[in-house]
């Protein structure tokens, strides 16, 4: 569709398609990486006493509160710290506050879809890097002349981590250019980058609280980097939106960073389970890719993977599949509860064995 009144660039847009959000009750939704478990307690708590009158009255444009939490937490600067409604927004303000030069950025052909969308938005020459033959990223690809590198660690779809070494390697080789190292999985198992901000003035990390702090609903990302990128992010954010977080973000993200236990016991509940899931698929003979993130990526040999998503969306189980080269005949599933999971391989166990 097109009409007379859109600007040009509207015309061009490849939006971006979200994995679905059923309103169909009792699924196994494993298809958008959300934390099986709820918020912890205290982040409810945070979230209703705020609910009030003071509804009335705009939040603190700086989330200073949810900037000092975070800073602490980190053993930052609070300048180095960059909020936004969500990691797809901090994101977005990187994109074209940061990677957007003459030079195309590089990112790997499999990754997170979003890349290429921010590109077509903002105008920013790419190109995609081919990763390695077992889906690794080899960090010499990106030893070229650039506008900018971006990729998640752990990678998304691919689940494999990259080793904090191999990303000082990087930083090392592109200190011409900012690399961004999009983190939203970082704590089901990976070692975050954020220690190696003091040293490199060109990297910038990205976090999210939607997946290991089970907040996707609250819509709260982070980035932490030299205080100059900061700064950078922060001109752009007062460019478009004033107050990208809310009064509950504020409140509940600083909740969320304080309840260390009760974060550390949820992310503990999913890795042993991504274990027991990739433990129980090799059985049902499946080819898993090593996963440090909440979600695998696994292909039957014999199965064709678009039609074991439509037999298990019949059987009320949701999974992700991207019709894409290399990856077409896998199923991308996100680590659900024990009994979510027990559920999936029931189902998976019937439909390879027909
Ligand atoms: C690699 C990656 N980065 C960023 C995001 C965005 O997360 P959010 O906007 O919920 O913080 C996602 C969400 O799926 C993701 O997979």
């Amino acid at each position: 569709m097109s009409n007379p009144y859109w600007s040009d660039i509207v015309r061009e847009l490849d939006p971006y398609v979200p994995g679905e959000q059923p309103k169909i009750a009792n699924l196994v939704k494993l298809n958008t990486n959300e934390n099986p478990y709820g918020p912890s307690p205290d982040v409810l708590a945070a979230i209703a006493t705020e609910s009030g009158d003071n509804l009335r009255l705009y939040p603190d444009p700086n989330a200073l509160a949810l900037k000092q939490a975070i800073a602490d937490y980190y053993s930052v600067d609070v300048d180095q710290v960059f909020l936004g409604n969500g990691s797809d927004e901090v994101l977005a303000h990187i994109f074209q506050g940061l990677l957007k030069h003459d030079s195309p950025i590089l990112f790997p052909d499999i990754t997170y879809s979003f890349y290429p969308v921010y590109c077509g938005l903002y105008q920013v020459p790419y190109d995609r890097v081919p990763l390695a033959e077992d889906f690794s990223i080899d960090v010499e690809d990106y030893c070229r002349e650039n506008g900018g590198v971006i990729f998640p660690n752990p990678n998304a779809p691919t689940g494999i981590l990259m080793s904090l070494d191999r990303i000082e390697w990087l930083l090392e080789k592109n200190s011409d250019s900012v690399v961004v190292v999009d983190e939203a999985y970082i704590d089901f198992g990976g070692e975050s980058a954020v220690t190696l901000v003091k040293r490199f003035p060109n990297l910038l990390v990205t976090q999210s609280l939607s997946k290991s702090r089970s907040l996707a609903g609250l819509r709260i990302g982070l980035a932490i980097g030299d205080a100059a990128l900061i700064e950078a992010l922060e001109r752009v954010k007062n460019s478009f939106n004033s107050y990208p977080l809310s009064r509950f973000a504020i409140v509940g993200g600083v909740a969320a960073f304080a309840d260390e236990q009760y974060f550390q016991t949820t992310c503990r509940r999913v890795m042993d389970s991504r274990e027991q899931l990739v433990g129980q698929l090799d059985e049902l003979g499946f080819h898993t890719l090593p996963s440090a993130a909440n979600f695998i990526l696994t292909r039957h040999p014999e199965k064709v993977a678009a039609d074991l998503m439509s037999q298990l969306r019949a059987r009320g189980i949701i999974v992700r599949y991207f019709s894409q080269p290399r990856i077409d005949q896998y199923l991308r599933i996100t680590v659900g509860t024990p009994e979510q999971n027990a559920q999936l391989i029931s189902a998976l166990s019937e439909l390879v064995s027909s």
